[in-house]
């Protein structure tokens, strides 16, 4: 069987989302998918990719700006591909259904730009000491905590939900090509 290429394009202002986006890959990987991680701004083009998962943290109740840009600079061909979002935030250290709701509404401008197959939602991590007081003030006055978050189960096990949707859907272009007359 044809194996696919996939790239997992991230914004991260700390590491953390990074990682996340990494362990994501090493799933991807592992079950037979080929694989690129790379930071959104070293993205060149997408045309070589045959699905796409952009993945960026939450600052101040937003994506990223370079998140945002690359899905706008990319949108043509975004809409033509299977798309994944995740976010990484603070909110869901404490992973309440009203948390849950809020987090996903950050992403509502990206989704109406281009509507992914899936979106992920992870709770992140925070090291005060790493912060500079501007920063510090802003996570405070949120109340987030410090900490590291990351529950990397339910991330590896959302990786394979993913690779599991897009083998269907690519299943499903190859058996609508064959029948195409
Ligand atoms: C200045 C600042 C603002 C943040 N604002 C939010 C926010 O509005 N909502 C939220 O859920 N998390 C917020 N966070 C938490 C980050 O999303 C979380 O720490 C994430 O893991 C950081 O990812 P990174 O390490 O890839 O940069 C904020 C963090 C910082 C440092």
């Amino acid at each position: 069987m044809q194996t696919w290429l996939v790239l997992i394009a991230y914004a991260s202002r700390l590491g953390s989302t990074r990682e996340i986006a990494q362990a994501i890959g090493e799933v991807l990987a592992q079950r037979g998918a080929r694989v690129e991680v790379l930071p959104v701004e070293e993205v060149q083009h997408i045309e070589d990719y045959q699905a796409i998962i952009v993945g960026s943290s939450i600052r101040d109740q937003a994506w990223l700006p370079e998140a945002r840009r690359f899905i706008q600079i990319h949108l043509d061909r975004l809409q033509a591909l299977p798309l994944v979002y995740f976010m990484v935030c603070g909110q869901m250290s404490n992973p309440t259904p009203e948390h849950f709701h809020e987090v996903y509404e950050y992403s509502r401008e990206m989704r109406e730009l281009v509507e992914p197959i899936e979106t992920g939602i992870f709770s992140g991590s925070l090291d005060y000491s790493r912060l500079s007081h501007e920063e510090r003030v802003s996570v405070l006055s949120k109340g987030l905590p410090e900490g590291d978050f990351r529950r990397w189960q339910d991330i590896r096990a959302w990786a394979e939900d993913v690779y599991d949707r897009l083998q269907l859907q690519f299943a499903r272009s190859r058996a609508e090509e064959n029948i195409r007359p």
